[in-house]
């Protein structure tokens, strides 16, 4: 309290009207990003900066407050144990171990971050019971299914941005080859958010014309154009800038975005992202990976099974395979 807000007299009780609030988990390179796309597309007012390192929430956190003014005032809050996170609508996590050493080891990387998600998640689920929980942390799919056991939680509600950043990669590598606009491009990549993903080239369509209409047999495998030189990128783009600047965070921040605002804005949004997928396209098992999926405020309500040709099945299933390999080696 202070002489001047002692001037300022409450007229009733006070409470604050209910805005959605987000955590992000992770203060690094990727969800610090997220933070910023959260924030200039102002989806939402109250956000949630929560790393183990405190004095790097802080510093973080502190850096978007005092550009808080041009950002329509949200309110940014830094967090080291979790209790500020409590009642969120959305839990952005982030948080997970650098692949390190020489051979930079996936698999090593990945069981340590299963440690760290063993600590965070429950308290985090404990404190937002009912929040949507999107999990960007890699391998994105098998640490999906690591939350979804480790926080009790059901698979429309725990999902990962998954195959939705190839499908936007898909796109602007067909875009740039067809000289079109990137986001009039139509087209899913599925399966795994990684080098077994599957670019559905039977669904590809530009203007209303289906590309595999006029590159006849190209969803079957035969491809004079060439066009299979964009599959191979779709999973290799990433990897080469992670080589140059030591990891991505600009494309998966704007992906994890989209798909925010398809949850807070109350419009949804169809986008191949990553959940438990037994049931669908032929999957047997609790495998997470991707299909198109629709996004709403409560998270995934429908997933649209793709007609696909034999060739897109079979990649389908292999990618299936991958995954299930990788989550039977997670150890809990
Ligand atoms: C990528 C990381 C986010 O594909 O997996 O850029």
């Amino acid at each position: 309290d202070s002489s001047f807000t002692k001037l300022m007299k409450p007229m009733k009780e006070f409470t604050r009207g209910k805005i959605p609030k987000i955590s992000v988990v992770g203060a690094g390179q990727v969800g610090t990003a997220i933070c910023a796309m959260l924030l200039l597309r102002k989806l939402t007012k109250y956000l949630v900066v929560l790393d183990i390192n405190y004095e790097l929430a802080k510093a973080e956190a502190f850096d978007f407050q005092h550009g808080s003014v041009f950002l329509g005032d949200p309110r940014v809050v830094p967090c080291g144990d979790g209790s500020h996170s409590k009642d969120s609508d959305v839990v952005i996590i982030t948080a997970g171990a650098r692949p390190s050493g020489k051979d930079r080891s996936r698999l090593d990387a990945m069981h340590k971050t299963v440690e760290i998600l063993k600590e965070a998640v429950p308290k985090l689920v404990d404190l937002s019971p009912k929040a949507t929980f999107l999990i960007v942390s890699n391998p994105a799919d098998v640490m999906t299914y690591a939350v979804q056991r480790i926080g009790k939680l059901p698979r429309h509600r725990c999902f990962t941005t998954g195959c939705h950043l190839e499908s936007a990669r898909f796109r602007n590598l067909i875009a740039a080859r067809l000289r079109v606009p990137p986001s009039q491009v139509q087209g899913f990549v599925i399966g795994e958010h990684g080098s077994s993903a599957v670019p559905v080239w039977s669904a590809v369509s530009v203007g209303g014309i289906r590309l595999n209409d006029v590159v006849k047999d190209l969803a079957c495998g035969k491809d004079p154009e060439n066009w299979a030189e964009i599959s191979e990128l779709v999973t290799t783009v990433g990897s080469a800038v992670g080589k140059v600047k030591g990891y991505t965070n600009w494309a998966i921040a704007l992906t994890c975005a989209d798909i925010v605002e398809a949850m807070c804005s109350g419009r949804g949004k169809i986008a191949s992202v990553g959940t438990d997928m037994k049931g669908f396209n032929g999957i047997k098992d609790n495998i997470v990976l991707s299909l198109p999926c629709l996004v709403t405020a409560g998270g995934i309500s429908h997933v649209f099974e793709m007609p696909l040709t034999d060739v897109e099945k079979k990649k389908l299933h292999a990618s299936a395979e991958i995954l299930l390999e990788a989550q039977c080696s997670l150890k809990f």
